[in-house]
């Protein structure tokens, strides 16, 4: 399997043209491997979905990622230190970082950076009646892209980025290094707290892609429903299995549309051939040790600094020192 789907977005619903949906669809079905980005699953109903799976016994990440921040919120409150702005890349509903802003010595600035615009000024004015003495600054904007933050960093504090979810598993592994350096340079003297998903065991990993109330395929079929919806295709749901595996050479899940008979799909007047077992590829998530998010923050730029994990060593928080000076690799 080739190592070529597109970087995935935010934990939400990118409100992303149509006609970039529709090229990228008909690239990916030319393709020997067929393949489509996994940041067109979130529509309002694949980010629905994806709450779901948040909550399934089965996906661990979210809960884990959760009880590392609580645990940890004050040491980690400490090393941020007091009238900070925090950035968020890919803020979603804001949840993950109240705990963090909770336990902060007054925060001076937030600012939520998430490419859903609706989404965001809603969240964003819940945080402003949540936290009266905090200066909200949303951003609409694709935070793999180059970012223009605010100017002025809070005159006794600093830019600290926040960046959970393991959402970078989702990137390519040149697309990662490259949004890492981006980081490292927006975030210059002050740090970056990343949250990922660590390799274990393929069974607990396979459990988590292929949960019991089938979700996750709902999840993985509804690019299919976006596009029939969006598009005009006519993808028939019920001739796509869900498929969900660890491939342990490049320590990722990858997650496909198993095409269970010989078929046709059109897509805006062109014509694409399945054949029985053929898939479409939807879905990289890759798994980190510590010591290669080491590598990958070293190159990029950062120093890194503490870890927090879980008892379990299922999922890690790292903080990552971005460099003071703007000469990263
Ligand atoms: C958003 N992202 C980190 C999730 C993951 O685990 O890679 C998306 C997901 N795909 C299937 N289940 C969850």
């Amino acid at each position: 399997m080739k190592d070529n789907l597109a970087y995935a977005n935010a934990n939400d619903a990118p409100d992303l043209p149509p006609q970039e949906f529709l090229r990228d669809l008909k690239r990916g079905l030319a393709r020997q491997q067929k393949i489509i980005s996994p940041k067109y699953f979130y529509d309002a109903q694949g980010s629905a979905l994806f709450d779901r799976i948040c909550d399934l016994p089965e996906y661990y990440p979210t809960r884990t990622e959760l009880a590392i921040l609580r645990k940890h919120a004050r040491e980690i409150a400490l090393h941020i230190g007091p009238h900070t702005e925090i950035v968020e890349f890919g803020s979603g509903s804001m949840e993950k970082v109240r705990v963090l802003l909770d336990a902060l010595d007054r925060p001076q600035r937030y600012v939520p950076i998430d490419i859903s615009e609706g989404h965001l000024l809603d969240a964003a004015q819940r945080m402003r009646l949540a936290y009266p003495a905090l200066e909200v600054e949303p951003l609409v904007a694709d935070y793999t892209q180059v970012l223009v933050l605010p100017p002025d960093v809070p005159p006794q504090g600093r830019r600290v980025g926040f960046f959970p979810g393991s959402t970078l598993g989702n990137f390519e592994p040149q697309d990662a290094l490259r949004f890492m350096q981006m980081c490292a340079k927006t975030l210059e003297g002050g740090a970056l707290i990343l949250g990922v998903d660590l390799v274990k065991s393929p069974a607990v990993l396979h459990a988590a892609y292929n949960d019991a109330q089938g979700i996750t395929a709902d999840f993985n079929r509804n690019v299919l429903v976006r596009a029939n919806r969006e598009l005009g295709a006519n993808f028939q749901l019920h001739q796509f299995a869900h498929s969900a595996f660890y491939n342990a050479p490049y320590q990722r899940i990858e997650m496909h549309l198993v095409s269970t008979c010989q078929q046709t799909v059109n897509v805006d007047g062109a014509t694409y051939r399945f054949a029985q077992g053929e898939t479409l590829h939807t879905e990289n998530s890759y798994k980190f040790t510590v010591d290669g998010l080491h590598q990958l923050a070293l190159r990029a730029g950062f120093t890194p600094g503490q870890t927090w994990a879980d008892a379990d060593h299922s999922f890690c928080l790292l903080w990552l020192d971005a460099p003071n000076s703007r000469s990263t690799a």
